[in-house]
């Protein structure tokens, strides 16, 4: 899975860069090109002649070469990635990545990678087990950058603990197995909704949920990931699609979601329903702002919307697959089961505003699945991110 691929390898200062010799071999071994980047620090642990023998490219440390003045441009080398790596990547390069400190190379290519980053931290176990530092790898992790978890075990301080980098057969291992994933949807095509809905009043207002499309977005970055195009129905949210192969399509009502999703899941293989669509709609929309009346209160007469997962359920065909959602508040599972029966549903995915950390606006949930043929799946609270990956391997298996 490595041959021909484009990696760069960045090196931070911590004990664990002598086992990055070995991992440059083993990425070399599999056919990779390497770069090796290594931060100022990093040097005094290892040299980057062994690097570049090894790689049989220069390593690149500073922002310039000092005698020619050439500029090393760390936009070219983000373009030219197809995943980064950072291993050992210390609690300093951690806390720089995730706030962007941008005081050297390896923290610049970084910020300009549009590949997938892979972070293997190393470091005390004191220092690991940090708030700081659990914060600042929740914060990588939330911006789609994969953790290589450290192992436990003696470290270098000789107190044992978690914090010792993983090993680089093990980070070769998850490399591969990322790139093979990236073919497991290929040339399929996945349609997904995210977002509240907005159901027009008047002009300046409207009936909404409190949906950020977080947990719809993520779904969308993950099968464009692995391979899949992907058109995502949007309703109005403030974030944006990052993978060239999702298409937005931006609504505003159900009706809308509904139309257009009509018109895009016979093109599909899956669909994923993970809006959170208005159940009612304003019979009429004012075509003037409502005004205070003095005694007279308004009335808005309620119109049921259109059920889009429901809807789709019914024209499914053999070979497509539709899943939902059921966001609950109480008597989840019961809830959750009617409905993927009621919608014709191929799998259900249930969070309950009773956990902590699940729902809307939250950067983790946690989710249990259940399938039309009766099996369930239980997952911890989790980054969405994360939660995107369970679902989309809990479906494809
Ligand atoms: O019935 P309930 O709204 O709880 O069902 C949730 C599931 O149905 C979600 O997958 C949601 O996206 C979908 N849904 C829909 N159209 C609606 C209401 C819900 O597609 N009008």
């Amino acid at each position: 899975m490595l041959k021909g691929k484009h990696i760069i390898l960045g090196i931070s200062g911590g004990i664990a860069a002598y086992k990055s010799v070995y991992l440059l071999r083993l990425l070399i071994k599999a056919g990779a090109e390497v770069q090796v980047v290594i931060t100022p620090s990093g040097k005094e642990f290892i040299t980057p002649v062994t690097l570049s023998a090894l790689s049989g490219k220069p390593v690149i440390s500073e922002f310039f070469t000092a005698n020619t003045g050439e500029w090393h441009s760390h936009v070219d080398l983000g373009l030219w990635a197809d995943a980064m790596i950072i291993a050992p990547a210390t609690a300093s390069t951690i806390a720089k990545m995730a706030n962007g400190v941008a005081d050297n190379m390896l923290i610049t290519t970084y910020l300009s990678a549009k590949a997938h980053v892979f972070v293997a931290p190393a470091m005390d176990l004191d220092m690991f087990a940090h708030p700081t530092t659990q914060r600042n790898i929740d914060m990588l992790r939330s911006y789609g950058n994969h953790i290589i978890e450290p192992t436990s075990g003696e470290l270098a301080s000789h107190l044992v603990g978690k914090g010792r980098m993983a090993e680089p057969e093990s980070i070769v291992a998850q490399l591969e197995d990322f790139f093979k994933k990236g073919e497991d949807l290929k040339d399929k095509h996945v349609l997904i909704t995210a977002g509240p809905t907005y159901e027009k009043i008047d002009p300046v207002r409207f009936i909404g949920n409190y949906s950020t499309g977080k947990m719809g977005y993520a779904l969308a970055e993950e099968v464009a990931n692995r391979g899949a195009k992907v058109t995502l129905v949007s309703g109005p949210v403030s974030i944006k699609a990052k993978h060239p192969s999702i298409s937005v399509i931006s609504i505003e009502s159900a009706r809308e979601m509904h139309d257009q999703c009509i018109r895009q899941f016979p093109l599909s293989d899956i669909a994923i329903m993970c809006a959170a669509v208005a159940d009612y709609a304003p019979e009429n929309t004012a075509t003037k702002k409502i005004k205070r009346e003095k005694d007279e209160i308004p009335v808005i007469k309620l119109v049921k919307n259109p059920d889009i997962a429901a809807s789709l359920g019914q024209i499914k065909t053999e070979s497509q697959k539709l899943i939902g959602f059921a966001l609950e508040t109480n008597n989840e599972i019961v809830n959750a089961q009617d409905k993927l029966k009621r919608k014709n549903l191929d799998a259900i995915v249930l969070n309950s505003l009773q956990d902590k950390g699940a729902g809307f606006g939250t950067d983790t949930n946690k989710i249990s699945i259940f399938f039309a043929n009766g099996n369930r799946q239980d997952f911890p609270l989790k980054a969405k991110t994360e939660v995107a990956k369970d679902i989309i391997d809990a479906i494809l298996k």
